[in-house]
């Protein structure tokens, strides 16, 4: 099933005029931040943690080649499936839609199965 198929919740992020203009945007989201970038390969929303010391540095990374890159000591992620290529561990990304206009993105649950129905 693919990734944007999964969830039903999405949240507004911004215009795609808007992220087309400034190439990234970092909103928070149930205070979970959000990246989400344009690239050449359309949206794509992740999580900014780096798997390699938890701290919130891919906002600042560099993206080429459909890979993000963390600023602070190089490790490298594929943006299609969050796998590094370069260090360990994979990055967290999310399902995203365009939405007449507006960039949506689907978080997962924080609660429980039990608690969501
Ligand atoms: S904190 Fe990202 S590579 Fe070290």
């Amino acid at each position: 099933m693919p990734l944007e198929e999964q969830h039903d919740c999405f949240h507004p992020i911004c215009s795609l005029a808007e992220l087309q203009q400034h190439g990234r945007i970092v909103r928070t989201i149930e205070d979970r931040p959000i990246l989400v970038l344009w690239t050449d390969d359309g949206v794509v929303a992740l999580d900014p943690q780096c798997p390699h010391q938890h701290v919130h540095s891919l906002d600042r990374g560099t993206v080429a080649c459909g890979e993000i890159t963390c600023p602070n000591h190089g490790w490298t992620f594929s943006l299609r499936t969050g796998r590094a290529r370069i260090g360990s561990g994979r990055i967290r990304l999310f399902a995203v839609r365009i939405n007449d206009g507006t960039v949506e993105v689907a978080l997962p649950e924080h609660q429980p199965r039990w608690m969501q129905s």
